[in-house]
């Protein structure tokens, strides 16, 4: 028994036009289609207006028959289109899909759970030349970082961080807790009914050592420094402080998780250390890609599929290429 997976990021629906044309949405559904997905999950950033994003999903899910996960990105709790709307309230309505991870973790076959929610930013990203006060103003020379104006919240950047760190954290003991009954349960059908979740919580208590968890962890902002921009310039010297945090991948690691995805940078890498595979696909904006724009195959070269069996995600080969795979050298 497996499912096989399709990962995808920032989509970006509303700008990713050609010719006037929204053209992402049905090609994405093809391609959904032609690489035979049980499940396409999209790591965020699907519009910039949250009812549009609602929208798409179901337009993919009526076009393919393919179940989609989702979690928000910052632009779909945008309020560009609805002046004086908190994020709250967007983030709420996005809520209302059975398939946003934010939720709360989905179950999926052979034994795998997805955990996943939007994340933030504690500027750990950001060059240590700026000071906390710096990162906090949000703009640098003559640009300011859209979220200050769009993405209103009730509660400071860091504190954002840390609700989404508290809440990611809690769900990936949960998943751990279950994959530990689990596995108790194949062992001795008996003992689990009456020791698994003692055997869960000493697991779990030992989250230091977890490792080759069969759980898919979702953000939408980025999980290791290395998605971060490279080499950057002054400008990315301070906006990589707004990308997400180090601590969403040390989560990564420390629960084991075998699969770990983001979006919010526009790269298509992947990164694998230790038992966890760091997956950043994004399809990023039309004035991004190669000209002339060619939706179909950056979709197809974007869509990092995998094939979620009992034991590993086996990554599946693309006749369309793969994103580029970096290992730790120390792993
Ligand atoms: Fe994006
Ligand atoms: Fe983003």
């Amino acid at each position: 028994m497996s499912v096989r997976i399709g990962l995808i990021s920032d989509i970006h629906v509303d700008l990713n036009r050609i010719q006037g044309e929204e053209v992402v949405t049905s090609l994405l559904a093809l391609e959904a289609v032609r690489r035979k997905l049980d499940i396409l999950l999209l790591a965020g950033d699907i519009s910039s207006d949250y009812a549009l994003s609602l929208k798409t999903i179901k337009a993919l899910e009526d076009a393919s028959c393919v179940r989609v996960l989702f979690v928000p990105g910052n632009h779909d709790i945008w309020n560009e289109n609805y002046p004086g709307r908190t994020a709250w309230e967007s983030y709420e309505a996005l809520l209302e899909h059975p398939g946003n991870l934010a939720r709360g973790a989905a179950a999926l076959s052979a034994g795998w759970t997805a955990v996943g929610d939007l994340g933030w930013y504690d500027f750990a990203y950001g060059d240590p030349s700026f000071s906390r006060a710096d990162f906090k103003r949000m703009s640098y020379g003559k640009r300011t970082w859209q979220d200050k104006i769009k993405s209103v919240w009730d509660r400071s950047t860091l504190d954002m961080h840390r609700l989404f760190m508290e809440r990611l954290e809690k769900r990936l003991i949960e998943a751990a807790k279950t994959n530990a009954v689990k596995k108790s349960a194949n062992v001795n059908f008996v003992a689990a009914a009456t020791n698994a979740m003692q055997d869960a919580d000493q697991a779990v208590s030992l989250d230091s050592g977890a490792t080759g968890q069969k759980i898919i962890f979702v953000t939408h902002v980025v999980q290791i420094r290395e998605f971060t921009v490279q080499n950057p310039g002054p400008q990315w010297k301070y906006f990589n402080a707004f990308l997400g945090s180090p601590e969403y991948g040390e989560l990564a690691l420390r629960y084991g998780t075998k699969l770990s995805v983001c979006g919010h940078v526009h790269h298509r890498q992947q990164y694998v250390r230790g038992e966890t595979r760091f997956v950043c696909p994004c399809l990023g904006y039309v004035t991004e890609w190669p000209a002339p724009a060619d939706p179909e195959k950056q979709i197809a070269e974007t869509l990092q599929v995998f094939e979620l069996g009992p034991r590993e995600a086996i990554p599946l080969t693309n006749a369309r290429g793969q994103a580029a795979v970096e290992r730790d050298s120390n792993a």
